[in-house]
């Protein structure tokens, strides 16, 4: 399967609710196969920018462009997404969280497949669960695994689908500080095997900068002291990061590099 170049354009995307404008002026342009994380205050937007780029969420104004077309609404397998909250279901297996996946994609009305088909998938999904370190665990039930397992079951129930885009809405954020570098290492494992696009919110100011390529940091250019919700957030400040990436030049990035768009 040949995979194209995803670029990803957005272009003045507003984002408003009733009178509460949450998102202003968003421009960005994304190559293929960055890993861009975002960090921002809490209720800036950072998860609605993420649900519009999944297609559950519409922009009020302007574009949002994947290999030149337009967005569909609606979600798709080329993007996958994992939440902070584990969407695993609890009463199927891990192996079958996985397939559900893949079954739901072959057969959307039944929900499963049969035959050969059903032997391919079980195949790929047990592929993905070694992968994940959770081959052993494949006839466990969710409440039956460690928070960390939990999440590296989402990851693997996301991943499965071989989307191009990955979207991680603070995906560790629930974690203990020891689990969260062990995912630290698998996600980046998997980002360069997959060959994924990855956008990953963080409310940790170092994940953002240690894990990504590119930091984007959501906030207000402007406020009003009078009406708060006069004026959205918008991309502040658009950094190269990475373990390449010594600390003063980012800082002196910031300094003279505000994204002003
Ligand atoms: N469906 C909705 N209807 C009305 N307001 C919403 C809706 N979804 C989000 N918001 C508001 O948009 C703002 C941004 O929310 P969100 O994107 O979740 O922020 P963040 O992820 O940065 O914490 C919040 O004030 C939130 O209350
Ligand atoms: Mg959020």
């Amino acid at each position: 399967m040949v995979r194209c170049v995803v670029v990803i354009e957005i272009r003045n995307v507003w984002k408003r609710y009733v009178d509460k404008i949450v998102l202003e002026k968003v421009s960005l342009n994304v190559e293929k196969n960055e890993f861009i994380t975002i960090v921002g205050a809490s209720g800036c937007g950072k998860t609605t920018f993420l649900r519009m780029l999944l297609g559950e969420v519409q922009p009020c104004e302007g574009s949002i462009m994947i290999d030149a077309d337009r967005l569909i609404p609606e979600p798709s397998a080329d993007r996958g997404v994992v939440f902070q909250r584990y969407s695993v279901f609890p009463h199927l297996t891990v192996l079958e969280n996985v397939l559900l996946g893949l079954e739901l994609t072959d057969s959307r009305w039944l929900g499963r497949t049969f035959g050969r088909r059903r032997a391919h998938n079980v195949e790929r999904a047990s592929e993905m669960l070694e992968r994940v370190s959770l081959d052993r665990a494949a006839d466990n039930y969710p409440s039956e695994l460690s928070g960390g397992m939990q999440q590296r079951l989402a990851l693997a129930q996301t991943l499965v689908k071989a989307p191009r885009i990955l979207l991680l809405d603070e995906p560790f954020g629930a974690l203990d500080p020891g689990y969260r570098s062990d995912m630290h290492v698998l996600l980046l494992d998997l980002f360069r095997e997959l060959d994924l696009t990855v956008f990953m919110i963080t409310h940790d100011i170092a994940e953002g900068f240690s894990l990504g390529s590119r930091l984007l940091v959501f906030d207000k250019l402007r406020v009003d002291p009078h009406n708060p919700d006069l004026y959205g957030a918008t991309i502040t400040f658009d950094l190269p990061v990475g373990h390449h990436r010594r600390l003063d030049s980012i800082m002196d990035n910031m300094n003279v590099k505000p994204n002003q768009a």
